[in-house]
């Protein structure tokens, strides 16, 4: 949070948010849907492509941002494994854009601490792109601050998938299949952010209601927050927001707040006939 404070001017609508924010009430890991390019072009009369081209902006200020709360992972959506039924001119425009925010970025994750990661199936990518990556990965992996998972060519459902074959061929090799037992936490250890904690927050821009094959098992008790804004748009401000609304969040995983369980009421309730 200090880390934070150092880059806000001091009295702006920024500041007032950050200051606003319980530092006990972070969440560990925030997940983002980033989405709402296309139309914020649109509605400009731009090429869709331009939408994409403004979204680098905020996917680099999300991330300082997230780095300076002191979040634990953050993770963005990038580009699905379905989004490869768009044109091709844009799909090689999101490539150009990648490798560009890569060759601008990696200085500044170093400045931040931040590992840079990538979930999804990379071996699809052009070659260049995919030795930016991996150029990107190799140089931060040595930091020891926020993770940043970038999914690219990601699918969640593929990404169980992958995870109990991972599990089968292990245990072919290793002669056990026959006792193999498939457990959330075997499944768990096999996913691509194995090691990191569930995202306590999913943010969709644009409006969208719904998760496109984002992080499925991952998000089982996430909190969802949508906004209307595109992601273009999507600034400090937005993102501190979000944060605040999931701080007022009254997270339950199935139980009850303490104050909504009364012994005595309760019993009565419960030796109570059934009717
Ligand atoms: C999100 O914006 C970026 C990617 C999916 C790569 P969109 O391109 O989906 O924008 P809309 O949803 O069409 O407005
Ligand atoms: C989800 O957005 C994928 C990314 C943000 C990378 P889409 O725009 O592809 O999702 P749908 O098609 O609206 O569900
Ligand atoms: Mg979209």
């Amino acid at each position: 949070m200090k880390a934070l404070l150092e880059i806000l001017e001091p009295g702006n609508r920024e500041w007032e948010l950050a200051c606003s924010l319980d530092p006990a009430r972070m969440p560990a890991h925030v997940a983002v849907i980033m989405d709402g390019n296309g139309r914020w072009a649109r509605r400009r009369n731009l090429p869709r492509v331009a939408g994409h081209r403004a979204g680098v902006e905020p996917v680099r200020v999300a991330v300082e941002t997230c780095a300076r709360l002191g979040l634990q992972s953050l993770t963005l959506y990038a580009f699905s494994k379905e989004n490869w039924k768009r044109p091709k001119s844009e799909v090689d425009t999101l490539w150009r854009l990648l490798t560009y925010y890569l060759s601008r970025e990696v200085p500044r994750l170093m400045a931040n601490n931040i590992r840079m990661r990538v979930i999804g199936h990379t071996e699809a990518l052009p070659v260049k792109v995919r030795q930016e990556l991996c150029e990107a990965i190799q140089i931060t992996s040595s930091n020891t601050g926020m993770i940043l998972n970038l999914a690219i060519n990601y699918g969640g459902r593929t990404e169980i998938v992958d995870a109990v074959n991972r599990l089968i061929s292990e245990a072919r090799e290793e002669g056990t299949l026959d006792n193999l037992v498939v457990d959330e936490e075997a499944i768990e250890s096999k996913l691509d952010t194995a090691g990191q904690l569930e995202p306590d927050l999913l943010i969709r821009t644009s409006g969208e209601m719904r998760i496109s094959n984002f992080l499925l098992w991952q998000i089982a008790y996430a909190e969802l927050y949508v906004t209307e804004i595109c992601w273009p748009d999507f600034d400090r401000t937005c993102l501190l927001e979000a944060i605040a609304a999931y701080q007022k969040r009254d997270r339950r995983f199935g139980g009850l707040r303490p104050a909504q369980a009364s012994p005595a009421t309760e019993a009565e309730a419960v030796s109570a006939p059934i009717r």
